[in-house]
């Protein structure tokens, strides 16, 4: 089944001898209906020629990250958003060790730094650099960062020697990708909630409490969903992140807030609740700003638990209910009884005494405790927010499926 019509693929091609594969490549794409831009590395054009892969593309060849002609057209930012997925073809040693480094000094790092679509690398090297440590190295960090690998495959190389390092054929490349859009089709259909952030509960007109909640935790959730084709919506308490493409943002401030917008993106397949909420507010917000005379007594009340009243709503519970647990001692225990008392399918543990993790940090390490039984428990160590979203929506799809 054709996956690819009508999509969007953003072809970086480098400097390889198997470049010229590319080509062939870009001829099979768009025979089903690929519209594809492509960006041509300074060494790629050592190896192919602009012309003959815009005639191929029929679209326009990118090559220069300070070409005033190329920004004015579709800056460096807006071609890696205009994407589905970027495919990296051939990904070199040199390509790979600049991508684990986080390089970008050119167009095609740039974009791919920039990017928030998935990543397809297609190797290609020499065996022996394919096996060096380095090599190695760099290419288990890409994939914790979540690139997707393509090949290689074993075989006679151009270089005259045999082993790994052969680039994957490009039918099997094309294969590989519609495979990946046809997982995508399946979950469109699905829809996901993610809240997010701290919450503001306001004593008068310009204070407030809150917590050190960055909202970090549940934007890469809700990007690792849109990513994975869910309809998202993400309703986030305040902060500095700019959202993910495809996802519905809802931006609230208090926990009621919160809880209204909530209520109203109900039903859903999946809602997975990551915002610290303010367990209280105060009772009676004062009209104007407090002065600065004598004691300050404040009364607070219970705000409403919104991943309690989400599980145990009869008719509006989503599929899986998935609440997260901020813990600084006894986690397992606490945790657990939090999956009990609210009523969660899954509740994933986070330990917040260790401040290398956690809050505001772009790490996290979190155990994820099911009620199912038939489930065990699992400790994911120390990743990046963005990878532990990953894992968690794959856990999620492969559940809803
Ligand atoms: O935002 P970051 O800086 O990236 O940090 C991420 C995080 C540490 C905030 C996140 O990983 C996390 O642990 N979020 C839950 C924080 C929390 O408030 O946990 P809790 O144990 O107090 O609440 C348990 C669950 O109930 C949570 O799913 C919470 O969203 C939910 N809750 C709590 C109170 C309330 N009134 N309504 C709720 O829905």
């Amino acid at each position: 089944m054709n996956n690819l019509f009508q999509k969007k693929i953003l072809l970086i091609i480098c400097g390889g001898v198997s470049a010229y594969k590319s080509l062939e490549l870009i001829r099979l794409l768009k025979k089903q209906g690929v519209e594809v831009k492509t960006i041509l590395t300074k060494s790629a054009k050592e190896f192919v020629t602009p012309l003959s892969v815009t005639s191929l593309s029929q679209g326009k060849v990118y090559d220069d990250l300070f070409n005033a002609e190329n920004e004015a057209e579709m800056n460096h930012i807006s071609l890696s958003r205009w994407a589905d997925v970027i495919l990296v073809v051939p990904a070199t040693a040199n390509t790979i060790s600049k991508l684990s480094a986080g390089s970008s000094d050119d167009l095609a790092s740039t974009v791919i730094l920039a990017s928030d679509k998935d990543v397809f690398l297609t190797p290609a090297m020499n065996v022996r650099m394919w096996e060096h440590p380095s090599t190695r190295e760099n290419l288990k960090k890409l994939k914790s960062f979540g690139y997707k690998i393509i090949g290689p495959e074993i075989g006679d190389m151009a270089c005259g020697e045999f082993g790994e390092g052969k680039i994957t054929e490009p039918d099997n490349i094309v294969q590989e990708i519609n495979s990946y859009f046809n997982k995508l089709h399946k979950n469109y259909k699905l829809k996901a909630l993610v809240t997010a952030g701290p919450t503001n509960e306001y004593i008068d007109p310009v204070r407030f409490i809150t917590n050190k909640s960055s909202g970090k935790q549940g934007h890469a959730l809700a990007k690792a969903f849109a990513k994975k084709g869910f309809q998202t919506t993400l309703i986030s308490g305040p902060t500095n992140l700019e959202v993910g493409s495809n996802i519905k943002l809802i931006k609230v401030e208090t926990a009621d807030e919160m809880f209204k917008a909530t209520q109203d993106n109900l039903p859903t397949d999946v809602a997975i609740f990551s915002a610290a909420v303010a367990d209280f507010k105060v009772k009676e917000i004062n009209s104007s700003k407090i002065k600065k005379t004598g004691k300050l007594n404040l009364e607070l009340e219970k705000n409403i638990d919104i991943l309690n009243y989400v599980s145990k709503h009869n008719s509006l519970r989503p599929k899986l209910v998935i609440g997260f647990a901020a813990e600084t001692n006894n986690v397992e225990k606490n945790a657990k009884k939090k999956l009990e008392e609210k009523n969660c399918d899954w509740i994933i543990a986070n330990d917040v005494s260790n401040k290398a993790i956690g809050f505001h940090s772009n790490f996290n390490e979190v155990s994820i405790y099911y009620r199912d039984k038939n489930m065990h428990d699992e400790k994911l160590g120390i990743k990046s927010k963005s990878e532990i979203s990953d894992e968690i929506v794959d856990r999620v799809i492969k559940k809803l499926n």
